[in-house]
């Protein structure tokens, strides 16, 4: 019997034709010069959303750091959201990469607004940590899958203008919001300093994060990228997934989305079940009545994976290899659950 494996959307394997564009790449050395598939990958991502430069990286934790250490100095604070991924999953990088602190605020479902950053502000004297960075995340992994209205994103680029300071977003599922928000990359152009986006989430490659940069910044985001290990020599056929992911696996995204709420319908009848988190794209989170643990291990039993997000808090994640007939098997063990 299948596995039905929800617990992330980084848990694809590269379809037929993903490993087909892979084995065809034409790669060079990356580090010493150049590698023209990653090239033509970073370029294509770069001219999309409006920068000049992108930098493949090995993971998204890598792009991320990569931009904090770019945009601080060690003793700055980075404004975030209390679930900001660069804060729970990094293995606490921004202290130890980029010698910061994190500024947690209280978003709503994981997004932050212009007049919360604006009260996070740390004022201009030697007591406080200087304010250094507005750190986004879109969507906000652990709130759900959660986007951000481009209104709010435009009026955080505001006051960042006014306060002279670089906001930087982690896009490790942008195109999961570009999607469920009917947006388009170009939307993106002049909000943001920096961009991390993820090739190995819901597009289905097997590696890879790619960092959009200005000219300003290409160079010592390269550096870096060196110093922490991520100057990858024939990065080509890794980027070349990226690529046929680019243009073969976005548009699917909305199915994926489908399926997380019809998820969540099924999860909301269930006896079991306590509260579901309405998905905005491909992540479900829900709540049991009781010892999240256990449901965990009877959904193992009965041939589905799911994961802990700590605080009595489970979460299930669509993504390419989740069909309809998925999600009707999941009805059924759902439904008979001996809690
Ligand atoms: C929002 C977000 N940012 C960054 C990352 C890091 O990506 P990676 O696992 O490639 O380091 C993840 C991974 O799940 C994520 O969900």
């Amino acid at each position: 019997m299948k596995r039905i494996d929800l617990r992330s959307d980084t848990v694809t394997q590269p379809t037929e034709a993903m490993l087909e564009a892979m084995m065809k790449a034409v790669v060079g050395d990356d580090v010493i010069d150049v590698d023209p598939t990653t090239r033509a990958l970073e370029d294509q991502l770069a001219k999309d959303f409006g920068f000049d430069r992108a930098l493949f990286c090995p993971s998204g934790t890598m792009a991320n750091q990569i931009a904090l250490m770019l945009h601080t100095r060690p003793g700055d604070e980075i404004i975030c959201d209390a679930l900001s991924h660069i804060y729970w999953y990094e293995g606490g990088g921004p202290a130890a990469n980029a010698g910061v602190s994190l500024r947690l605020l209280p978003g709503e479902r994981g997004c932050l607004t212009a007049d919360l950053v604006a009260s996070a502000m740390n004022p201009e004297n030697e007591h406080a940590a200087r304010t250094a960075l507005i750190s986004l995340e879109n969507t906000a992994n652990k709130a759900g899958g959660t986007c951000y209205e481009l209104e709010e994103i435009k009026a955080i680029r505001a006051l960042a203008n006014k306060c002279e300071l670089p906001v930087h977003l982690d896009g490790a599922r942008l195109f999961n919001a570009l999607v469920a928000k009917s947006q388009k990359p170009q939307q993106y152009k002049g909000l943001f300093d920096t961009m991390s986006i993820c090739l190995s989430k819901g597009l289905g490659c097997p590696v890879g994060s790619v960092l959009l940069v200005n000219h300003a910044q290409y160079y010592e985001a390269r550096r870096i990228r060196k110093r922490l290990g991520g100057g990858m020599r024939q990065s080509g056929f890794l980027a070349a997934a990226g690529l046929y992911a680019l243009n073969n696996h976005i548009d699917r995204l909305a199915e994926d989305h489908q399926r997380a709420e019809a998820l969540a319908n099924i999860l909301s009848e269930c006896d079991w079940v306590k509260q579901v988190v309405k998905p905005q794209t491909n992540i479900v989170i829900f709540y049991p009545h009781k010892d999240a643990d256990n449901i965990i291990k009877l959904l193992n039993e009965a041939g589905v994976d799911i994961i802990s997000m700590g605080g009595g808090a489970l979460r299930m994640v669509t993504h390419m290899h989740i069909t309809n007939e998925d999600i009707d098997v999941c009805r059924r063990i759902f439904s008979k659950l001996a809690v």
